[in-house]
């Protein structure tokens, strides 16, 4: 008898722009240096796009073409596309939309989902279920910002932990085992004052005080997130683990959102889980928000193998945090431009 329906990630693809910007060049820019960024953060550089006619569904656009290209999947056999994102385009229309276009999605319907950093954790899950459910056969989750269009780069509080990047899974169901297997998922407004950008929605509509009180960038209150995303994200990673009877022999690897090496390594310790299998990017691409935790899947792709087990686990503002287990589904890089193999 077939197990249910879960939804597995089938196929996965990036976009990165070109152009670097160094911890040197920052502390050009700012009263900052290379070995406070590097010890506080982990951060050696990170990828901006600072053409001005560039935003994020350039970027998205870009990501899901490779993951589909990849799976050798046309365009319009997709069904949805969600695109977890705090930098859309525009407020209106959803930057899904515009990735649908861009994609030639003749098939889909989408939306964005605003979640800071753990808007990938919230698609994924919100995707999968989609699957589950058994109406839609082919998802696709991006995580796209240009976080460089709401950083102040004469801040350097902010200004060194951010960076610009998009990534794509392609979600299908699996009635062998491999996916999605359980979620937990959380957020809590009470103190979103500490991280969130303040100007530009209907509380504060854009005004000339609005740009002059600085209201369209990114406040962090950086010391206060940084205790609970520790607190959080390792809470949030022991209870999926303890749920589903996993110690740190079990899993292959823990996908961490990039926001901090030190949160990273202090939720590795609390998992018991050797270094060697936490994926961490973050020296090459900053905080990527929510791009970070797809990046890592995609870059980490050769590596993986089907029934590998995956904490994925985030945090970010509002706040949001969570964490998913998951049995990935295929060996090696997936590559239909190269092995052929078609969906
Ligand atoms: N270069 C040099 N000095 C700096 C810099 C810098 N770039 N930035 C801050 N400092 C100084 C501060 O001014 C402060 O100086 P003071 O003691 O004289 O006042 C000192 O360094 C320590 O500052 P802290 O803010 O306490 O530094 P901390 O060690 O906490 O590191 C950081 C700051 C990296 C932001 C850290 O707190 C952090 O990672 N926080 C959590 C981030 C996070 O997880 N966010 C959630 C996801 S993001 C999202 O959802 C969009």
């Amino acid at each position: 008898m077939l197990s249910p329906a879960r939804a597995a990630i089938t196929s996965v693809g990036r976009f990165l722009p070109e152009e670097r910007l160094t911890n040197a060049q920052l502390s050009e820019m700012v009263d900052t240096n290379d070995e406070w960024i590097r010890t506080r953060t982990g951060i050696i550089e990170r990828r901006v796009m600072w053409d001005q006619d560039k935003a994020t569904s350039y970027m998205a656009v870009r990501a899901g073409a490779d993951a589909l290209s990849k799976r050798g999947l046309p365009a319009d056999q997709l069904d949805v596309i969600i695109v977890a994102t705090v930098t859309p385009d525009m407020f209106f229309p959803a930057t899904a939309c515009l990735v649908q276009a861009g994609l030639g999605a003749t098939g889909a319907w989408g939306f964005d989902l605003s979640a800071a950093c753990s808007g990938f954790v919230f698609a994924l899950n919100t995707g999968a279920s989609l699957i589950a459910g058994g109406a839609y056969k082919r998802v696709l989750i991006i995580g796209a910002d240009k976080m460089s269009s709401i950083t102040d780069y004469t801040d350097r509080k902010t200004c060194v932990l951010f960076g610009d990047a998009a990534a794509a899974v392609l979600l299908e169901a699996d009635t062998d085992g491999a996916g999605i297997v359980d979620s937990a998922l959380y957020c809590d407004g009470r103190n979103w004052e500490s991280l969130c950008m303040l100007g530009g929605g209907s509380l504060n509509p854009p005004t000339a005080r609005t740009v002059e009180d600085k209201m369209h960038y990114i406040h962090q209150e950086g010391r206060a997130v940084f205790k609970v995303a520790v607190r959080g994200m390792a809470d949030v990673a022991a209870e999926i683990m303890e749920r589903n009877s996993l110690t740190g022999e079990d899993v292959r690897f823990l996908v961490p959102h990039q926001a901090n090496k030190r949160i990273i390594d202090a939720v590795a310790r609390r998992m018991d889980l050797d270094p060697n299998r936490v994926m961490l990017n973050i020296e090459r691409y900053g905080n990527t928000t929510a791009a970070t935790i797809p990046l890592c899947l995609n870059d980490w792709e050769h590596q993986l193998r089907r029934g590998d087990k995956l904490i994925i686990a985030s945090f970010g503002g509002g706040f949001t945090w969570g964490a998913i287990y998951l049995k990935w589904a295929y060996d090696g890089v997936r590559d239909a431009r190269t092995d052929g193999e078609a969906a």
